[in-house]
């Protein structure tokens, strides 16, 4: 990406978001990331440089944006994720679909260069369960998977037919300890560890042995300016690359907290979150954004969960 270049994120209050908009300004200076949502931002972290409300189903908003600060890149995060989906289906359809199919539409007009993340969400109970491929076959059963599914799909179309610059990633479930996780069905394994130093034991929503591929945000934000910098032409894939750091069940993850906690205990209650995890693989395959583009996940299962649980200590002590 050129030094001059004008970022645009669009839901940038979530949990990527939170990170990723700090992660740009640093590389690209404050002025040059602009941060926008639905929400009002409440986080000094947004604040540090232009942050403005932005619905993205408002096509003409977006345009106005891109036109009044010569937006060259467009990060669209704006979505509504895998459980709270499976409650409001035809609302999730809209966000997902309109709202991208808009970037996708301002970015072919503009000549924008697009980052949107996809999901292993696109996978389903007939994919491969252990190191899922690239291609295999997709047939998501949640209607989050079927928008990443169709999504990958459009950023594909726009690609060929139009010559946008849209890149991908199949991001699996995301740990963090800045920003909340935004209602999907590996929440989980970020509630926890504020649960395991606040009271020292968690209830988790899935049966102990639900293993699913995981990253931690570190490694996310990172995948994301990597592939957006890497020349067009090493770009191979415009639906989404498969990408993946570590995979573990909740009784993996409660093991890995003890050793710091040792008294820590977890209960399992599993409600209808349990039935989109068991369509998920358990590991994905990801040798295709290695050999494209150089993918290396750094973090592993111990070393963010000794730095997830620093965090969370020392921003509760603040
Ligand atoms: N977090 C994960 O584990 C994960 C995993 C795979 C893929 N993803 C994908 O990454 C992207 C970002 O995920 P996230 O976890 O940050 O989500 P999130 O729910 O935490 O944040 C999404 C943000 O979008 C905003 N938003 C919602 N509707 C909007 C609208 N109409 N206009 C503008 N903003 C709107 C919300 O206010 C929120 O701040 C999504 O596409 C999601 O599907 C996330």
């Amino acid at each position: 990406m050129a030094k001059n270049e004008v970022i645009l994120i669009i839901g940038a209050k979530g949990q990527i978001g939170t990170e990723l908009t700090v992660a740009l300004r640093n590389k690209y200076g404050k002025d040059a990331v602009i941060a926008t949502d639905l929400l009002e931002p409440n986080s000094s972290l947004l604040k540090d440089g232009p942050y403005m409300m932005l619905n993205v189903m408002e096509k003409l908003a977006i345009e106005n944006i891109v036109t009044r600060y010569k937006v060259t890149t467009i990060y669209h995060l704006a979505a509504v994720l895998s459980a709270s989906g499976e409650k409001k289906p035809s609302h999730a359809w809209s966000i997902n679909m309109l709202g991208l199919m808009n970037v996708l539409d301002v970015a072919k007009i503009f000549g924008l260069k697009v980052f949107w993340p996809s999901s292993i969400a696109v996978f389903g109970p007939t994919s491969p369960k252990i190191l899922c491929p690239q291609h295999t076959v997709t047939e998501p059963t949640t209607v989050y998977g079927i928008t990443k599914f169709a999504g990958e799909q459009l950023c594909n179309y726009y690609h060929e037919q139009y010559g946008v610059d849209v890149r991908s990633l199949r991001y699996p479930g995301l740990i963090s300890y800045t920003a909340k996780p935004g209602g999907g069905t590996t929440d989980y394994a970020v509630d926890i560890f504020h649960q395991a130093l606040e009271k020292g034991n968690y209830t988790c929503f899935l049966k102990e042995e639900t293993t699913l591929p995981m990253m931690y945000m570190a490694d996310a934000v990172r995948a994301a300016l990597e592939l957006m910098e890497v020349p067009a032409d090493r770009v191979k894939i415009r639906t989404a690359y498969n990408i993946s750091a570590m995979s573990f069940s909740p009784k993996n993850l409660a093991a890995a907290i003890n050793k710091h906690l040792p008294d820590f205990i977890m209960h399992y209650k599993p409600d209808e979150r349990q039935k989109i995890a068991d369509s998920w693989p358990r590991s994905i395959e990801f040798i295709t954004a290695t050999s494209d583009w150089g993918w290396q996940p750094q973090y592993d299962l111990h070393e963010m969960v000794a730095d997830m649980l620093k965090h969370i200590s020392k921003n509760a002590a603040c």
